[in-house]
């Protein structure tokens, strides 16, 4: 195949120190958005041919090569390397290797740079999908728990110091709660990225009347970026938007490792991880550690280094600059390592077992001192005064139980009446 560079003046040379440097890992990177970057370029090609620029004819040829290319990668037999500069030429370099002059018509009107803001787009889409679908996957087992355990009782913290009594369920709704929560938050993303660059060109558009409402529809984007100075604009922007959603999720998965490592831990002795959730330790024979949780809680490090990368790059002026090269890196890093960890979370909320002895043993008789003054003022105390006359008399709580605690506390969302069924409601997205 040919492979010569698309920019390149008949008869000049390049110096190969500085074209490693150019291409850096930008070529193995787009492996990562090559399926999208060929989508996009066919539906490029099939704008062409409503406006004339190809034939029906060498448009249908240009297609098959593509879905042709398309079904290459997708086997591995088209792997992308340093032969080509990136992607986008690879793509050129396919279809004039098959087609001759066709081929060469293919990047009428378009620019590498809407090309490769149309392949990230849609590959941004794919992943921002994956990752509401995953939420919703942690908020179910959260939920179906927080259904059969409202009798599991847990002691409840403020400063890491036992505060009141609580139960497992409450425990479970919170983080189901906040899964939904994240998974809408994905889904916001995602339509607020919903819009179609390809058309845009360099970032000035081009003087052809492109039918950039069938390259909308074609590509299934619900609208079409309008302005192309924007769609150049949008580049990192939208990148940093997903990688928002991506930490909302994280921040939940690393409170939820932060409590399983120390409820594992003896001190507390609430949570039995099983062993394929724990490895031993090289030189102590008696431990049992819990590195898969640790490892789920440092993923949401990578995604903030991501996101203070791509705020770096996009210290720069208006329109194109190869600098936007390094947010490829930094996003789809963080993607690939942010949705690994929680695609393992549900499996992991669904394997963990409590200890119910250890957790109801933490109960101590203080833990009823607020139920106590709450119930003072509600007959008729003020709640300053109740409060001062339970602490003064401490040591009169005892004879309560966990379970009376559990069935007063009516509030609606607590543990009394964890209205599940509204937390429910919200697992169905838009
Ligand atoms: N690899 C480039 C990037 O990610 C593609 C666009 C190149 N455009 C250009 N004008 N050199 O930004």
């Amino acid at each position: 195949m040919s492979t010569n560079l698309l920019w390149q003046s008949t008869g000049s040379s390049t110096d190969e120190a500085i074209m490693r440097f150019l291409a850096g890992e930008d070529v193995v990177l787009d492996r990562e958005l090559l399926p999208f970057d060929i989508e996009a370029s066919r539906a490029h090609v099939a704008g062409l041919a409503r406006i004339d620029i190809v034939s029906a004819d060498e448009a249908a040829a240009l297609d098959a090569a593509l879905a042709e290319l398309a079904g290459e990668v997708e086997a591995g037999r088209f792997l992308l390397d340093a032969r080509f500069e990136d992607g986008h030429s690879a793509i050129e370099a396919w279809l004039t290797d098959r087609l001759g002059d066709i081929g060469r018509k293919v990047h009428t009107g378009r620019s590498r740079n809407d090309q490769v803001l149309v392949a990230s787009r849609l590959w941004l889409k794919a992943r921002l999908a994956d990752l509401a679908g995953l939420c919703r996957g942690s908020a179910r087992v959260c939920l179906d728990r927080a259904g059969a355990e409202a009798d599991i009782v847990m002691p409840g913290y403020t400063h890491l110091q036992r505060a009141v009594v609580s139960s497992a369920a409450h425990w479970w709704a919170g983080y189901a709660e906040a899964f939904i929560d994240n998974a809408w938050r994905a889904r916001q993303a995602l339509e607020w990225i919903d819009a179609n660059p390809l058309g845009t060109a360099a970032g000035y558009g081009v003087n052809l009347p492109l039918d950039r409402e069938h390259t909308t529809q074609a590509l299934g984007f619900a609208r079409m970026q309008v302005n192309p100075h924007y769609a150049q604009l949008s580049r990192g922007k939208f990148e940093l938007a997903a990688l928002e959603a991506l930490s909302q999720a994280l921040l939940d998965v690393r409170r939820l490792a932060w409590d399983l490592s120390l409820f594992a831990s003896a001190e507390f002795g609430f949570v039995e991880l099983p062993e394929v959730w724990t490895t031993g330790s090289s030189i102590m024979p008696n431990k049992r550690n819990p590195d898969v949780v640790e490892l789920l809680r440092a993923r949401y490090g990578v995604v903030a280094g991501a996101r203070a990368e791509i705020e770096q790059v996009l210290a720069l002026p208006s329109g194109y600059h190869r600098d936007l090269q390094f947010t490829k890196a930094p996003l789809i890093r963080a993607l690939h390592q942010g949705l690994e960890a929680l695609a393992l979370v549900p499996r992991l909320l669904a394997d963990l077992g409590w200890n119910r002895e250890r957790m109801a043993a933490a109960i101590e008789p203080s833990m009823y001192a607020t139920d106590l003054a709450v119930e003072l003022a509600r007959d008729g105390v003020p709640f300053r005064e109740a409060y001062r006359q339970v602490k003064d008399a401490l040591g009169g709580l005892a004879g309560r139980d966990p379970a009376g605690s559990l069935a007063a506390r009516i509030s609606p969302g607590a543990a009394g009446d964890l209205r599940l069924d509204l937390i429910e409601q919200r697992m169905r997205l838009p």
